[in-house]
């Protein structure tokens, strides 16, 4: 037996190569929602390097759900048509499935992008009116409007829309953004979400929402591929969302189908005192693994080592492992992790003159 973060794993109809997951992460480098060729080289790099698992930023279902004007979006037909080269480039060249994360930022939308001033973007100057479940602010941004009825539906309507998209533009899953403190995790918590109808106070209300959302693009996602769900296993303030509700939030998206969770943490509260270190959210993946078996869980967060993540999966804390930054430095991570691991990964043809088996004069250190 090799090592398990080299084994295959498979999602549904979907199976992966390995359990190395390209977690999701924010370009804020589009125009109108649409991807472009940033998209191809970033996003292709990740395939290159060996990744099972290559999930798209967060992608807004709508223009007023993008983080930041620049979000990618999945809003109509043009921003389909914008990412099959994306799409295009994984089928040819790589062995890496393309899974694609589809948001709605809430309260925490029309916000500058890290490197274009702080705080929420004005109404005049290209943002626009933010909607969450209720008219609360999260600190520093603009004040949202309160969702009705109406709203509601058309923000559940257009996370179904925009499934059916991504299976229009040949995504091998999607993953559904419940964490971070944007729309839905903005639901779930009672922190954010101080609403007195059927979708504020109990947890069962609160989780309401939320479900509806997943139920819907279960319905409009094809069964045989993959679903996912991300969360924030706790808000870490004092009262808020925490590890027990999430556990009941992941046994309702199980019992509706979807086949895997990412257990993140943190993003809904300015009052949030994360205890960080390395693998600092593993064991929030461990406990909702323990008590909702039948979803495959992503474990994320300061995952940088070869050796911590094998450690991860063979412990039995999670079944994938997701990683960010370490990705934006080293695209191929899983080739180094192979090597260190003493495995076999995908390398694509043109570049097997690279493997270090090949180059008997390379130095053989610790990458
Ligand atoms: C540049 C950047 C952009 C991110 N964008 C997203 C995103 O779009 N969706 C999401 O769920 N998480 C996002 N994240 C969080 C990461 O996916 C990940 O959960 C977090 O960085 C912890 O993993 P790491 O320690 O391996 O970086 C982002 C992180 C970074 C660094």
């Amino acid at each position: 037996m090799g090592p398990e973060l080299f084994t295959p794993i498979r999602l549904s109809g979907v199976e992966l190569p390995n359990r190395v997951v390209v977690s999701p992460m924010c370009q804020y480098t589009s125009v109108d929602g649409a991807m472009n060729e940033w998209h191809v080289v970033h996003l292709g790099q990740y395939g290159l390097g060996g990744a099972g698992l290559v999930i798209t930023e967060a992608t807004a279902v709508s223009p007023e759900g993008r983080i930041s004007p620049f979000d990618a979006g999945l809003w109509d037909d043009a921003c389909l048509e914008s990412m099959r080269p994306v799409v295009e480039f994984f089928k040819a060249h790589t062995d890496s499935a393309l899974g694609i994360q589809l948001a709605h930022a809430g309260r925490k939308a029309s916000v500058h992008p890290p490197w274009g001033g702080s705080g929420s973007v004005g109404i005049g100057d290209g943002g626009w009116q933010t909607v969450a479940p209720s008219a609360a602010a999260y600190e520093g941004m603009g004040t949202p409007v309160a969702l009705d009825r109406v709203g509601l539906d058309r923000i559940r309507d257009a996370f179904a829309a925009a499934a059916v998209r991504a299976d229009g533009a040949g995504f091998d899953l999607v993953e559904v953004h419940a964490a971070h403190g944007y729309l839905l995790h903005q639901f779930l918590s009672p922190l954010s979400n101080i609403r007195e109808d059927e979708y504020g106070g109990a947890l069962g209300n609160r989780m309401r929402f939320p479900l509806e959302v997943c139920g819907a693009v279960r319905e409009a996602w094809p069964s045989d591929k993959p679903l996912g769900i991300r969360i924030s296993a706790t808000d870490w303030v004092s009262g808020g969302w925490d590890v027990e509700q999430s556990i009941e939030f992941a046994s309702e998206v199980s019992a509706l189908g979807y086949d895997v969770l990412t257990a993140s943490s943190g993003g809904l509260s300015a009052d949030q005192r994360v205890e960080t270190g390395p693998g600092y959210q593993v064991p929030f993946a461990r406990a909702v693994k323990a008590a909702v078996p039948d979803m495959k869980m992503i474990a994320v967060g300061m995952i940088t080592e070869a050796d911590q993540a094998e450690e991860i999966l063979t412990s039995g804390s999670a079944d994938l492992i997701a990683i960010a930054r370490e990705f934006l430095y080293d695209p191929y991570w899983p080739r180094h992790a192979a090597h260190i691991l003493g495995a076999e990964v995908q390398v694509p043809k043109q570049h097997i003159r690279g493997e270090p088996s090949l180059r008997p004069e390379r130095i053989d250190r610790p990458v």
